[in-house]
């Protein structure tokens, strides 16, 4: 573990930048070569474990470019060069994107502050958290609202990549794609997506209508363990009426997500206005835990009939982000069917929240397992085990999360 933990360190410091007056890490040095929202909030988390210091330079050094209206943009282009395998993308904005990413600052910031509790830096921790506090709260509520054109409680997003997961299969048919199509097939038309957004600049309600309507599974979910950290830090700055109001928005999501999502014991992600269900099986069906939002029933269910189903989810390497049995299945290619360390997160905590602490343990393992084989790669093949896509890149460092 020390040697390991040594290893995670070292990655994280040779991927530090400091530029335009912040301190960040790019998630891979060759491929990624920018600041991205969510990989640098999974980066707090990790530095929380090595240098609670250097995690809050990467959250609030991601603020710092928070839209007027709350926004937090997905991509951060502190130093504009140009990667060789990196395509530049005109998003209309020079300095970032102009989409977003899941909410993850305020439950990175509570890591933080647990892991920096001592006496001394109280103070200075809790002036950390009102920082990120209003930054978290102003996106929270560009979400509940911007993003929820139809008023269901529910946030959409306008491109897959808000996702996290690119070109996840749970995009497919709202894009108009069938289960196997090129890599460049799916990439054009996200391209696409970004050019009919921009013309109507980005306004969430006109795209969401009219070219991208996707409520997804683990958005939503991330969405509602962000409101209850937002809740936790309220409490913890004594603002009691803030706390219950992030508390009951919280709630709303999950009755949302069991009236529109839920059929046969799964959530599903759904499409246009109606909430039509998008039934592919993803490890998004396992986010759901995350959130607590299943009950001890259902989530039995869903470890009996999917994660530990051999023909499904439990292949020799722990846990493909497709269902093995699912069309659009690729266990080589980028969110269709890969191990990614990320979801692998999101899982392992979900199943400690209804006490399925072996199981988590055998994730673990098995993410340990592909550090030790493989070294830092961006996913892996879940049958080889074979490390997949940019080198040196940050997500396995998330293990120290799990210890
Ligand atoms: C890829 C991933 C996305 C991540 C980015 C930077 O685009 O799909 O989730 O944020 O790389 O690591």
């Amino acid at each position: 573990m020390n040697d390991l933990k040594k290893k995670i360190y070292d990655l994280m410091l040779k991927n530090r930048r400091v530029a335009g007056g912040h301190q960040y890490t790019v998630p891979s040095p060759e491929t990624y070569p920018y600041q991205w929202f969510w990989d640098s909030c999974f980066h707090a988390i990790i530095l929380s474990h090595l240098s609670p210091g250097d995690a809050k330079l990467e959250l609030l050094s991601l603020i710092s470019k928070q839209f007027d209206n709350g926004m937090i943009p997905h991509m951060i282009y502190w130093d504009k060069q140009t990667p060789k395998d990196f395509p530049v993308i005109e998003w209309g904005k020079e300095d970032t994107s102009t989409i977003t990413q899941p909410p993850l600052l305020s439950i990175a910031a509570l890591r933080i502050y647990q892991q920096d509790q001592d006496e001394r830096s109280s103070s200075t921790s809790k002036e950390f958290l009102e920082q990120i506090y209003t930054a978290a709260g102003k996106f929270c509520k560009y979400l509940l609202t911007e993003r929820d054109p139809d008023g269901q409680d529910l946030a959409g997003l306008i491109n897959p990549d808000e996702s996290g997961e690119d070109n996840s299969p749970r995009f497919d048919a709202a894009l108009g794609l069938p289960p196997k199509h090129t890599t460049q097939e799916n990439f054009q038309k996200r391209l696409q997506l970004i050019e009919e957004n921009k013309k109507c600049n980005f306004d969430a309600a006109f795209c969401t209508i009219n070219f991208f309507s996707v409520k997804d599974v683990p958005f939503n979910c991330i969405l509602v363990e962000e409101l209850k950290a937002q809740a936790k830090i309220a409490s913890i700055l004594g603002k009691k009426k803030d706390a219950r109001f992030f508390k009951k928005r919280a709630q709303d999501i999950c009755s949302a997500m069991r009236t529109l999502m839920l059929e046969d014991g799964i959530f599903w992600p759904t499409i246009g206005k109606d909430c039509k269900k998008i039934k592919t099986l993803t490890w998004a069906i396992f986010a759901p835990l995350f959130a607590g939002i299943p009950t001890k029933k259902e989530a039995e269910n869903l470890v009996k009939n999917h994660l530990q189903n051999i023909d499904r989810f439990n292949l020799k390497y722990l846990v493909p982000t497709v269902s093995k049995d699912d069309p659009a299945f690729d266990p080589d290619n980028f969110w269709r069917g890969p191990v990614w360390m990320a979801p692998n997160w999101f899982v392992f905590w979900g199943l400690k929240k209804y006490g399925f602490d072996a199981l988590a343990q055998k994730i673990l393992d098995s993410s340990v397992n592909l550090l030790e084989k493989e070294g830092f790669r961006e996913y892996y093949n879940p049958l080889t085990g074979k490390g997949l896509g940019a080198k040196n890149f940050t997500w396995g460092g998330l293990v120290l999360d799990m210890f």
